[in-house]
């Protein structure tokens, strides 16, 4: 008896065990299959894209061509661009044919299978940022009487254009904000539009003159034109230094071009008259190198300097970005004193630092002593960056 008791206690643990692998090595099967299943999509995905592109390429030429009539029953005139003319069928999918569009007719059957996207503006948007800014006058800590001028400049006459006509003045087509980083520009030129409820496009100069090589001058003009076409609108060109330099000899092809870019602006700011609701801002760091050309009156003769905000500004800066964080007796006229020489951008740093502290030692609140070292903080990188240019 014993024994065969044994055997039996001794084999159960043996399929105990065995079942313990089984069901282990199914947990990994499990893993392992759900990994492929993921992989077979992945596959069955590239595949799909590399079948597209294949069948794309496959695909024969299509013809362009001008619609010269549309008739009824999806059936139109089209004239090919050597002069003939057929008459051919619409298919389905093309919807809202004019006479004077441009199609696509495939080459078989001379059916007119799409339009032909010129789509100018669309390609100018890909350039720019444009959009409905949220940003208020209040968030603008300081810059109290630059903000009144541009109220009187630029809000005012997209507000009540008609108090300029009855006096008989034709308000400035726009300013230039000129100093250094981070001391509000953007901000004011957002600030303006949310005020008056226009459109925003931003634009920068470097990137013009850049990433459009050959392009820069149609684009500015095509960036008016959306402008005018947004209306009421502000349009920031940020770095304007970038197109707007003096230059001493436009030998290059780069600065032809580069002035080319620039003589378009002057000749659209220049061409400005009708479109009394585009209000142009400029901002720059460098109003140094700028062409004079850019600030003769009836161009942007508006300038405002955005200076390095004082003690009182710092302070109003500082009560605006704090105003949702969770201080605990902390000063913050002490930590305007702190502050000198710190721009607007550097402060709100700043008070983002200083919240960072206080999360690192698991607090809720902040506190005077995460001011003090996130102030130094920042002083640190001042340091660091006039070693670099000492050194580098
Ligand atoms: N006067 C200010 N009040 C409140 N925040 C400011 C002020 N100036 C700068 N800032 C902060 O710094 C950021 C960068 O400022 P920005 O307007 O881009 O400067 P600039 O265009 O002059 O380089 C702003 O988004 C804002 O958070
Ligand atoms: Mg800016």
């Amino acid at each position: 008896m014993e024994p065969a008791t044994k055997d039996i206690i001794h084999s159960e643990t043996i399929v105990d065990a065995k079942q313990a692998t089984v069901e282990e090595e199914n947990l990994m099967m499990g893993t392992v299959l759900k990994r492929l299943e993921q992989e077979t999509i992945m596959l069955r995905e590239m595949f799909n894209n590399v079948n597209d592109e294949l069948t794309n390429l496959k695909k024969p030429a299509l013809l362009v061509g001008d619609v010269v009539h549309v008739l009824p029953n999806r059936k139109c005139i089209i004239r090919l661009p050597n002069g003939n003319k057929f008459y051919v069928h619409v298919i389905k999918e093309v919807q809202e044919l004019k006479t004077g569009d441009s199609v696509l007719i495939d080459q078989k059957a001379l059916n007119v299978v799409g339009h032909v996207n010129h789509a100018e503006s669309l390609d100018v948007e890909k350039f720019i940022i444009m959009q409905k800014p949220q940003e208020t006058w209040e968030q603008i800590g300081g810059l109290q009487s630059i903000k009144e001028e541009l109220k009187e400049v630029i809000e005012l006459p997209l507000k009540k254009p008609e108090l300029f006509e009855r006096v008989g003045i034709k308000p400035p087509k726009g300013v230039l904000l000129y100093g250094p980083p981070g001391t509000g520009k953007t901000l004011l030129a957002k600030a303006v539009a949310k005020s008056t409820d226009a459109t925003f496009i931003e634009v920068t100069g470097s990137e013009l003159v850049q990433k459009f090589i050959g392009e820069g001058a149609k684009l500015v003009k095509d960036i008016f034109e959306l402008a005018r076409k947004k209306a009421p609108t502000i349009l920031f060109i940020d770095e304007i230094d970038a197109l707007a330099a003096t230059r001493m000899d436009i030998g290059t092809s780069g600065e032809r071009e580069v002035n080319r870019t620039f003589m378009q602006l002057l000749s659209e700011l220049d061409g400005f008259k009708h479109l009394g609701n585009v209000k142009v801002i400029a901002a720059t760091n460098r109003p140094d190198i700028l062409d004079q050309a850019l600030i003769r009156p009836g161009r942007l003769d508006r300038l405002i300097e955005v200076g390095l905000p004082n003690e009182e500004s710092r302070l109003e800066i500082l009560k605006v970005h704090t105003a949702q964080m969770s201080l605990k007796a902390v000063k913050l006229k002490e930590m305007a004193r702190l502050t000198e020489d710190f721009s607007g951008a550097e402060l709100r740093a700043a008070c983002t630092e200083a919240g960072y502290f206080a999360i690192r030692e698991g607090r809720n609140h902040v506190t005077t002593g995460d001011f003090q070292k996130a102030i130094e903080k920042i002083k640190l990188t001042w340091d660091e960056e006039e070693e670099g240019k000492m050194f580098g």
